[in-house]
């Protein structure tokens, strides 16, 4: 087993540098995001060796957090397919057109990747008492981990969260506790009873390592694209941690000679109801106001702040990218379009991607001879209590 190359952890907005061996959350001098810092000299070597390793995101070793490869949890995920999405191109107007389709990561959504890193790592330092707030995919995930890697897990997740994210949580043997509140009501929650009771909050960007796991779906956009990036990603945006870690993951690569300096524009897609960074965009802002009354059937969307605007926004200016919001509806049809064209029964997060699409290209955001990835991050599966009447009523 390669080993890991992380050399510290460092501020995203200080600079101040810290100890990876030690638990860390936000920085102790400003409150703001950590990063974890590799030497990429080292792990420059890696390129070379990455065809004969396993189809997961732990193919990234070197560039992985987890110092002893004991300590790492893997259920297998990664690597997702890269679906040439023909049907769909031709319907929508955008040859060439790609989804990543990360409905197929264990426990059915990209938050697979956050939670192996994140519990991974949290096994190595010894906290063996985890919690979190979530809004669904997430809570099922670090479940999955925990109870894979012999944690215990305490989730905080909204009372009106999708039932099948109450039922997997269960099922992982979490301890749920659902509130009656919004997703920041379930973290206030989370945090009193981890300063209670000695857990570890895992909230997202609120420690160093969910991001480190989502930064890999950065590395294999390019290495499944021969080290080519597309023009234009697509990324349903909730917290946001998704681009931050992508974000990342291309510059750590252009460090290590991996890639060049081009960029794809990085396009943050919210729900109308709950778009507190599009709106700090639009409004020429790098901090968000907390949105009220965040309302959307996105449930991983739904999320009315979030710790890392400044990271997700100032990665959408400098790539020269966009935010835009999209309705309930155009969420329902996107799926219906993911599902009838391609075969990809996508959650509602990633049907957002379709009907914003339709509008980039319709206003000329984006053009025809783009290449444009979409991020569809997960499966439709764990939201039929909304997409069942949804669906029924488009027909
Ligand atoms: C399916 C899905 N897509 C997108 C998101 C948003 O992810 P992020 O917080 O990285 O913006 C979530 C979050 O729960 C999700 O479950
Ligand atoms: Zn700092």
């Amino acid at each position: 087993m390669p080993e890991s190359f992380i050399t510290h952890l460092q501020c995203s907005n200080c600079g101040e540098t810290y100890d990876d061996r030690d638990p860390m959350r936000t920085c102790p001098a400003c409150e703001k995001v950590l990063f974890a810092r590799y030497d990429l000299e080292k792990a420059a070597g890696a390129k070379a060796e990455l065809n004969d390793r396993d189809p997961n995101m732990w193919r990234y070793r070197e560039v992985m957090p987890v110092r002893d490869p004991a300590n790492i949890i893997t259920l297998g995920e990664g690597m997702t397919p890269m679906i040439d999405a023909e049907r769909l191109a031709t319907e929508v107007g955008s040859p060439g057109l790609l989804l990543k389709d990360e409905g197929v990561c264990p426990t059915g959504s990209f938050k697979a990747r956050g939670l192996s890193a994140a519990v991974s790592k949290a096994k190595e330092l010894g906290l063996m008492k985890l919690t979190m707030p979530s809004a669904g995919n997430a809570a099922g995930a670090m479940a999955a981990y925990a109870a894979a890697g012999g944690l215990e897990s305490n989730v905080f997740m909204p009372k009106d969260a999708p039932s099948a994210n109450q039922v997997e949580c269960l099922a992982y043997g979490a301890n749920l506790t659902l509130v009656d509140g919004f997703i920041n009501d379930a973290g206030r929650i989370s945090g009193e009873a981890a300063a209670e009771r000695g857990l570890f909050d895992v909230s997202t960007l609120k420690e160093p390592y969910r991001a480190e796991g989502k930064k890999t779906m950065g590395y294999e956009i390019a290495e499944q694209l021969g080290w080519k990036l597309p023009d234009v990603i697509v990324y349903p945006t909730g917290g946001g941690t998704g681009i931050v870690g992508m974000w990342k993951a291309f510059s750590e690569m252009e460090c290590m000679g991996w890639i060049g300096p081009e960029r794809p524009r990085m396009v943050m897609v919210q729900a109308e109801g709950c778009a507190p960074f599009v709106k700090a965009f639009e409004d020429g802002k790098r901090h968000a106001d907390l949105f009220p009354n965040p309302h959307t059937i996105a449930a991983g969307m739904r999320v009315p702040i979030g710790i890392g605007d400044y990271l997700v926004i100032d990665a959408v200016r400098e790539s020269n990218g966009t935010g835009l919001t999209v309705t309930d509806d155009e969420m329902v049809r996107g799926v219906r379009d993911l599902s009838s064209y391609e075969g990809i029964f996508a959650a509602p997060e990633g049907g957002a991607l379709v009907g914003a699409l339709r509008k980039m290209l319709n206003d000329g955001t984006v053009s025809r001879d783009e290449r444009v990835l979409l991020l569809v991050t997960g499966s439709g599966l764990k939201y039929l209590d909304v997409l069942t009447p949804a669906l029924a009523a488009l027909a």
